[in-house]
């Protein structure tokens, strides 16, 4: 199978299965998993943080951080509505930290619009919730894998510095945007007060994640992992391949940006896809049909599963995603698949008229 669904999908790599087996372990609630406390120090080091943990997940590491701001009962935090955040991961912090979600509108290029944002911040009135952070997404998952440039990020890191705010930035792929924008990452996350990125995606790791940044948040951060049932004993087994992932596998994210490059332009040649370019930043390539109905998306997907291509339908349309199990040999194959597939549902009335039965989306495009 030729897996395009997403970057979790990665295996671990034989160097990481070694690492694992021969990991220095041992209990990570007493601090005391050599491998654990090296990863985190290199994960600080690398962007540029004071401090920095393991999690086990990217949504755990979203829940703490933006907890560990908002500790307040009945603050806010203000999201875009295509976030993350606010779209897949269960509500987490409303309702598990009593956090509110002020909403505004996602840019087509994931950015939240300055004048939405100061909109958004609420007065010091005794009428109002208090404002206690602002979250951005970089690269960002529903927009197709756009990098927010550095210049919008400092102006929003200019805006909330001034209104006093900090700003939590879901990082997931945020080595896979530092690729994009041609910087080192901590070019990105020095923009933000605190950072989540993900070992476990384009990173290659088999689980965990990293949050980090000042001190005083970390620790608290640290509390609600415990909270949170993530404090793990000899989890070193686990941080030994997110230190290949931060060492070894940013390094070769380029590649999978080229494949993705490469599925794009060739999807772009195909009359019946919707593509825009310009929006394809890093390794995520979101398209539609011009006949665009749920049976027709549906249809293109099953036909790919009989030419061992996985993709995945995504909001209207269809998501790949390249990564290290993927090679350009394997885009070439999947991009023929596709070819065949939308030929053969063309002679298909309930794709040409758009009218399937089904209309409805299944909420994918999580992962
Ligand atoms: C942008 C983004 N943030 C957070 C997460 C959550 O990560 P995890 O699946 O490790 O909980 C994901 C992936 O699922 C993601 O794509």
């Amino acid at each position: 199978m030729i897996d395009l669904r997403s970057d979790t999908s990665t295996r671990p790599t034989v160097a990481m299965r070694q690492a694992m087996a021969e990991a220095e372990v041992g209990d990570d609630v007493y601090g005391e998993d050599p491998t654990v406390l090296r990863l985190q120090e290199l994960a600080a080091k690398t962007v540029g943080k004071e401090a920095a943990i393991w999690v086990p997940t990217g949504t755990m590491g979203n829940l703490s951080a933006v907890l560990a701001h908002c500790y307040e009962r009945g603050s806010e935090v203000i999201v875009g509505d295509q976030s993350h955040v606010y779209q897949y991961e269960a509500g987490g912090m409303s309702g598990l930290g009593g956090v509110a979600f002020n909403v505004v509108p996602t840019q087509r290029n994931g950015e939240l619009a300055l004048e939405d944002l100061m909109e958004a911040v609420r007065p010091d009135d005794q009428h109002c919730a208090r404002t206690a952070l602002i979250c951005l997404e970089n690269t960002h998952n529903r927009c197709g894998g756009t990098a927010l440039s550095l210049e919008y990020m400092r102006k929003v890191k200019t805006f909330a510095d001034a209104k006093g705010l900090p700003v939590h930035l879901d990082g997931a792929r945020v080595f896979n945007a530092a690729v994009s924008l041609g910087v080192h990452v901590s070019a990105v996350t020095d923009l933000v007060t605190s950072v989540q990125f993900c070992l476990s995606k384009g990173l290659g790791a088999p689980a965990g994640s990293i949050v980090a940044g000042p001190k005083p948040i970390i620790d608290r951060v640290h509390r609600l992992r415990k909270m949170l049932g993530g404090g793990m004993r000899q989890v070193g087994v686990l941080a030994a391949p997110g230190l290949l992932a931060l060492t070894e596998m940013s390094k070769r994210l380029e590649e999978d940006h080229r494949n993705a490059q490469h599925l794009a332009k060739g999807l772009a040649s195909l009359p019946d896809v919707d593509i825009d370019l310009d929006l394809v930043h890093s390794n995520i390539v979101t398209f539609r049909l011009r006949h665009s109905s749920a049976s027709a998306v549906y249809g293109l997907v099953k036909g790919l599963q009989g030419r061992n291509v996985l993709a995945l339908p995504f909001r209207a349309g269809v998501r790949l995603v390249t990564h290290n199990d993927v090679s350009f040999k394997d885009c070439q194959v999947a991009l023929d698949a596709i070819k065949d597939v939308l030929e053969s549902m063309r002679d298909n009335t309930t794709y040409t008229n758009g009218s399937g039965t089904d209309e409805t989306f299944a909420p994918t495009g999580y992962q």
